[in-house]
């Protein structure tokens, strides 16, 4: 499959329909994804990144229905992550006279990942290449999402090849936005920012800010994930500039795990106590042992406020919560509060361990943390349930 976007700029990429795990086994994306290439026919014909190794092969054939590979004159490989630049060494052996554009960074790990021994031209933001009837113009991402980032700007069809910036994990065949569905395409891009971008936000939001003062006009966006933006492609450039900034609705999260659902109980006692207190904040209670970490990540992204619980295990708490508190804290999120709570048996150490995890994950706390001895009686539940109005009263 291929598909004209505009003017001799095609469409080159392959669809995963299959894909449910992404970053090894980290990421959740339950609508599969699409590794995004574009190729460019001008007086230069040039490839904007490639494809996920696995898929090298269907790629470069499909490719080739398009144009013959000794006619691309230059591969631009915005980011070296492989599913991104996973067919190059594919390609270069088929085709050694082109030239690999890309970032100062993005030299470097190109080199270690696949120790070419190939020259390389390096753009740096504002550098410029003429193909004949247009430019594209470079402008380095650093840390959106890895140090090579980089994106280019194609002049007047006016298209932002924007990498990973503004995509999703969304298989779609439509491909726009214009056509494909809008709730799904909002709630893959939010997923995508929560769980891949958010620990970038503060470069993000400056980013956002260098990118609109450059006052580019822009008819397309063309992300390495998910579909083009082509009806108010600027949306997605909104709503980064909207999440990169604390964002937070009217949410509270409460994460539990649970043995012998003592800690369960109290998870629900304390969503009681906040919904009684507050009845318009949305709550999500989402077990970690069971529950999508993914989607439990996107959750905690929009909300207010964390609630966090596990029964004490031997001397800490359970591996779920651990792990995902230990994630967390590398998201480096702002202006949202949080607290513990847990049962235990001869020692609260759990709650201890969560209220630490939060802190250093930037939360603020509220309480002293929600510790029951055993299973909780009515007396207990009602404590809980007071716990939760006193947080709700926090918001
Ligand atoms: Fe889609 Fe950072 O690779």
């Amino acid at each position: 499959m291929s598909f004209e976007i505009k003017n001799n700029v095609y469409w080159v990429g392959v669809i995963d329909w299959g894909l449910r795990k992404f970053h090894g086994e980290e990421l959740s994306t339950n609508n599969g994804s699409s590794y995004n290439s574009y190729l460019i026919k001008d007086e230069k014909n040039v490839l904007i990144d490639t494809v996920y190794t696995p898929f090298a092969e269907e790629f470069i054939n499909n490719l080739q229905k398009e144009i013959s590979l000794e006619e691309i004159d230059c591969i631009v490989i915005n980011h070296a992550e492989p599913d991104h630049s996973g067919a190059l060494p594919y390609l270069i052996e088929k085709m050694p006279n082109a030239k690999i554009i890309c970032s100062t960074n993005g030299m470097k790990s190109i080199n270690g990942y696949y120790h070419l021994d190939k020259e390389m031209t390096v753009m740096k933001t504002g550098d410029t290449l003429n193909i004949g009837s247009r430019e594209l113009v470079f402008v380095e991402n650093q840390m959106i999402h890895w140090p090579d980032s980089m994106m280019c700007y194609l002049t007047k069809d006016n298209i932002l090849f924007s990498n990973d910036a503004f995509g999703q994990h969304y298989a779609n065949k439509a491909m726009y936005n214009s056509k494909a569905d809008k709730c799904l395409i909002y709630s893959e891009s939010l997923k995508y920012y929560a769980n891949i971008v958010a620990p970038f936000s503060k470069k993000v939001a400056k980013k956002i800010e260098d990118v609109l003062a450059m006052n580019l006009t822009i008819n397309y966006i063309c992300p390495s994930h998910g579909i083009i933006w082509d009806e108010n492609p600027t949306q997605i450039i909104d709503l980064y500039a909207k999440w990169a900034n604390s964002y937070q609705e009217n949410q509270v999260t409460i994460i539990y795990d649970t043995m012998y659902n003592s800690t369960r109980k109290m998870a629900e006692a304390i969503a009681c106590g906040i919904s009684e207190e507050s009845p318009e904040t949305k709550i999500q209670l989402l077990n970690t042992g069971t529950g999508d970490k993914s989607d439990i990540i996107t959750e905690i992204f929009r909300s207010k406020m964390l609630i966090a619980g596990s029964p004490t295990v031997n001397n800490g708490i359970s591996t779920s919560m651990a792990g995902l508190l230990e994630e967390i804290k590398g998201f480096a999120l702002t202006g949202k509060k949080g607290s513990a709570f847990g049962s235990y048996g001869w020692n609260p150490l759990g709650v201890k361990s969560i209220s630490n995890k939060l802190q250093e994950g930037g939360f603020e706390l509220v309480g002293e943390g929600m510790k029951v001895n055993w299973n909780p009686d009515e007396k207990a539940l009602s404590d809980c349930k007071e716990y939760g109005k006193m947080l709700a009263k926090s918001l």
